[in-house]
């Protein structure tokens, strides 16, 4: 009998099925858009130089350089307990930190708590309750029965906020996808400071602390040769220490040139006039659909929040302008889906240790329900090796530019953030880029080296916290908006 057996699948005879699929054309594409060739990185970080002292100036530029009133290193004599609150882009966490008698030694106990999405776009009153029952969870639960005098608190807040004391500081803008209405242009310490006191939460704010600024003065506590704290994880950023004679919009205070002062760069708004950076189509869509646009041009091109997204939008514009190209005949309703991807989405397929890309095809299958090719598999692998070289590049060029503007020969650079610590090969990447910028000799060893930093918005911001209030003990009224105010910490 013929046609029993077996049930042969229908012909694919003619179907894009049996044509050798050719991908060079979009990975080409893909080349020419996201390489950051040596000349361009130059480039880049000549602006880069110059657009950091223009922040410096009365008049201000694209990149804020915030002054932070964080006035010199620790000397390692700091002690006492301090509580640090650390609102990041993606978790807040609370700490007690106790910096010990013993020199560079501290204790911390810590609570972590998810950053609920809805709060990035809620209201002010949402976000300060919030912080303030995670406050108060944890005071009840390492605290209970106690009867506790003023703690003082270091508060980091990771946005970019214009200080006129070390406890104040006026959100400039949202970053990060934040979104929530009536806090920029405010001061984002009373609020708290109201709300902490409604609930008879013993607790003042002592300093108020920008991420990178705790990271730079955690890493130098315990390693002296660091110079600049970095921040590469959902947003990114950079301080370093500068002499007040540098800063000219702060020369009418009248304080000694040579006074050591922090500034907090922001340098994500880098270049936001769009003069250098090598953006490509998919950067301007992230832009325009941001809550945000025009604003931190530099952060959109490098930091964790948006890479997976650029990543995205490379493989829909794929699929929508070469029909039939890629994931022919497949449901790819759920890759529409802005932001689905995170940078830990790259970073796997990244680190997919597999010659035939295993593990990313099961990524794939799982998250998106599609199922790639071979020749699909390694587009996308080249796609995100080609996303994540620019952004550790172009990090790099941040880093440059403050070593070039300080005239630093040597030093170390205190990282963290989720891209810096998680993302493959982002460390190796970013110090071939420091190599190609700074003109190191193919035998020299890296004379800037970008390393793992101690916990900035933890001890860090502890540290802040004591440097203040030996500032108040001295009776220096430097950067301090009540004198009287912070004695009741002492
Ligand atoms: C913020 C900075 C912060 C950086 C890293 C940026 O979006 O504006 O204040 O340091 O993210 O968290």
């Amino acid at each position: 009998m013929v046609g029993i057996g077996p049930k042969q699948p229908p012909s694919r005879k003619g179907s894009m099925h049996d044509l050798p699929q050719n991908l060079l054309g979009p990975i080409k594409e893909f080349e020419e858009q996201f390489t950051v060739d040596r000349a361009k990185l130059k480039q880049i970080v000549n602006h880069f130089v110059k657009e950091l002292e223009k922040g410096l100036t009365v008049e201000g530029g694209n990149i804020p350089m915030n002054v932070t009133w964080v006035m010199g290193f620790p000397d390692g004599e700091e002690q006492g307990t301090f509580l640090a609150l650390d609102m990041g882009g993606t978790n807040l966490r609370v700490c007690e930190i106790t910096l010990t008698n013993q020199k560079g030694a501290f204790d911390i106990t810590q609570s972590k708590y998810k950053m609920p999405e809805e709060l990035k776009t809620g209201t002010a009153e949402e976000l300060w309750e919030y912080i303030a029952d995670c406050l108060q969870q944890f005071i009840e639960f390492h605290h209970e029965n106690e009867n506790l005098t003023k703690l003082p608190l270091g508060f980091t807040f990771s946005y970019p906020a214009t200080q006129e004391h070390i406890d104040h500081g006026i959100l400039q803008r949202w970053t990060k996808g934040f979104d929530i209405e009536g806090v920029e242009g405010e001061d984002v310490v009373p609020p708290l400071e109201t709300i902490l006191k409604k609930r008879g939460l013993p607790i003042k704010v002592a300093a108020l602390i920008n991420d990178t600024t705790g990271t730079l003065i955690a890493s130098s506590y315990t390693d002296p040769h660091v110079k600049i704290g970095c921040i590469f994880g959902t947003g990114v950023n950079a301080a370093y220490m500068e002499n007040v004679g540098s800063v000219p919009k702060i020369a009418h205070l009248g304080l000694p040139a040579d006074t050591p002062i922090a500034i907090n760069c922001e340098y994500g708004a880098f270049d936001n006039e769009r003069v250098v950076l090598p953006l490509t189509k998919y950067d301007a869509i992230i832009d325009r659909d941001s809550p945000r646009p025009g604003q931190q041009a530099f952060e959109k091109m490098t930091a964790g929040l948006y890479l997976g997204e650029i990543f995205r939008l490379a493989l829909v514009d794929v699929i929508d302008n070469r029909p039939g190209l890629i994931f022919n005949g497949q449901d790819v309703s759920k890759l529409r889906k802005p932001y689905l991807l995170d940078a830990s989405f790259l970073a796997a397929i990244e680190q997919d240790p597999y010659e035939n890309l295993s593990e990313t095809l099961e990524l794939f299958e799982r998250e998106l329900n599609i199922r790639p090719t071979q020749p699909e598999l390694e587009m996308i692998r080249r796609l995100a090796e080609l996303i994540g070289t620019r952004a550790a590049r172009l990090s790099a060029c941040g880093v440059a530019a403050i070593c070039t503007k300080k005239k630093i020969e040597s030093c170390h650079v205190g990282a963290d953030g989720s891209v810096f610590t998680k993302y493959p090969h982002f460390k190796a990447r970013g110090a071939q880029a420091l190599r190609e910028i700074l003109d190191w000799a193919p035998t020299e060893k890296d004379k800037v080296s970008i390393l793992a930093a101690e916990d900035g918005s933890g001890v860090g911001a502890a540290l802040i916290a004591a440097l203040t209030l030996k500032r108040v003990k001295a009776g220096n009224m430097v950067g301090i908006r009540n004198m009287d105010d912070m004695r009741t910490l002492l």
